[in-house]
C-alpha cells in the first residue's frame, strides 16, 4: 500500500547518500554550531537536496528536516528528514554515517530508510511488508538474555553537562557483553533490525533521528517503547529498543537505575589505579 512511497525515498536517500559520500572523500571543512554540535557543508547540501525531491514528488506533504529547511503544513503526511546522521563521525572521517528518510501517515511510520553509503548498506521498511538490508529480508536477533546480549547507545552533543546515560551505560555494560556507541542513531537501530545488535537505549533522540529505524526494528520482529517500558513515542524524551525478547530484562535494569539501585557500584579509583 505504500510501495511507491518507500520507492520514492529510496531513489532519495541513494542520491543523498552519494552526494554525502562525495563531501566524506574530500572531508569537508567543519564549523561548529553551539555546544560542540559540528555541521558541515554536507548536512545542508544533502537536506537541501533532500527537500527538493520530495517537494517535487510530494507537494502537498509536510516535511519535518533537522536542519531546518522543511516545509511544515497540514497534511495526513509527514516526512521526517535526516540528511547526515552521525554528523560528528563523518567530521572526523569515522565511516560512520548514514542519511535517512521516513514517511509517517495519521500518526503511524510507514515507510523508512536508513542507507550508509560508505558500506553500502541500504535498509529499508514498508508497513507490513518486512524489513528489507539490500534487498534481503532481516530479522532481529534471538537472544534471549541481557548477559549474553550486546547493546549500543548513544550520548547527546547538545547539554551533555545535564545528561545521566553515562549510568545506565555502566550497568548495562556490567551486565552484558557490553555496550557499542557507533555514533548513528538510525544505523544503531538498523543494526538492532539486522540482529548485529540485540538492544538499544538513549535519551533525548529526535524524531528523524529514530522514524525509520523504529519501522525497520517492529518490521523484523522487534519490540520499542520508552526506558519505562510504556508506548515509545516519535518525541518521546527516550527509547528503549530490542529484539524483544530481552526488553523485560532492561526495562528492569532501567528501572533499577532510574531508583538509584545501583547493581554493579563503580571501582573506587584509589583501590585500583596503583
Ligand atoms: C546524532 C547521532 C548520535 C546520537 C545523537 C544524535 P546527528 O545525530 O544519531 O548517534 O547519539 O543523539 O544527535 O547530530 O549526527 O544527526
Ligand atoms: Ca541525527
Ligand atoms: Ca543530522
Amino acid at each position: 500500500m505504500y510501495s511507491s512511497y518507500l520507492l520514492a525515498a529510496t531513489e532519495i536517500a541513494r542520491e543523498a547518500g552519494a552526494l554525502v559520500a562525495r563531501y566524506f572523500e574530500r572531508r569537508v571543512a567543519v564549523e561548529y554550531k553551539g555546544d560542540f554540535d559540528v555541521v558541515t557543508e554536507a548536512d545542508r547540501a544533502s537536506e537541501t537536496r533532500i527537500v527538493e525531491r520530495l517537494a517535487a514528488r510530494f507537494p502537498g506533504h509536510s516535511v519535518v528536516a533537522e536542519e531546518g529547511s522543511g516545509v511544515e503544513r497540514a497534511s495526513e503526511f509527514t516526512w521526517y528528514v535526516d540528511p547526515l546522521d552521525g554528523t560528528t563521525n563523518f567530521a572526523h572521517g569515522f565511516p560512520m554515517f548514514a542519511v535517512t528518510l521516513a514517511l509517517e501517515h495519521q500518526g503511524e511510520v510507514v515507510a523508512g530508510v536508513v542507507y550508509d553509503p560508505v558500506h553500502e548498506e541500504f535498509f529499508a521498511a514498508e508497513k507490513g511488508g518486512g524489513a528489507y538490508l539490500n534487498n534481503r529480508r532481516i530479522h532481529v536477533s534471538r537472544v534471549d538474555r541481557l548477559e549474553e546480549s550486546l547493546l549500543a547507545t548513544g550520548f547527546p552533543s547538545r547539554k551533555r553537562h545535564a545528561d545521566v546515560n553515562v549510568y545506565f551505560f555502566h550497568q548495562a555494560a556490567m551486565l552484558s557483553h557490553g555496550v557499542r556507541r557507533a555514533g548513528s542513531a538510525s544505523l544503531d537501530l538498523s543494526y538492532l533490525a539486522a540482529g548485529r545488535l540485540d538492544g538499544f537505549w538513549e535519551f533525548g533522540l529526535n524524531p528523524w533521528d529514530v522514524a525509520a529505524g523504529l519501522l525497520l526494528i517492529s518490521e523484523a520482529g522487534g519490540r520499542c517503547s520508552d526506558m519505562h517500558g510504556g508506548p515509545h513515542r516519535l518525541r518521546g524524551p527516550h527509547l528503549a529498543a530490542s529484539n524483544g525478547l530481552i526488553h523485560q530484562e532492561m526495562i528492569g535494569l532501567f528501572g533499577d537505575v532510574f531508583a538509584d539501585r545501583i547493581r554493579v557500584p563503580l571501582p573506587v579509583i584509589s583501590t585500583v589505579n596503583r
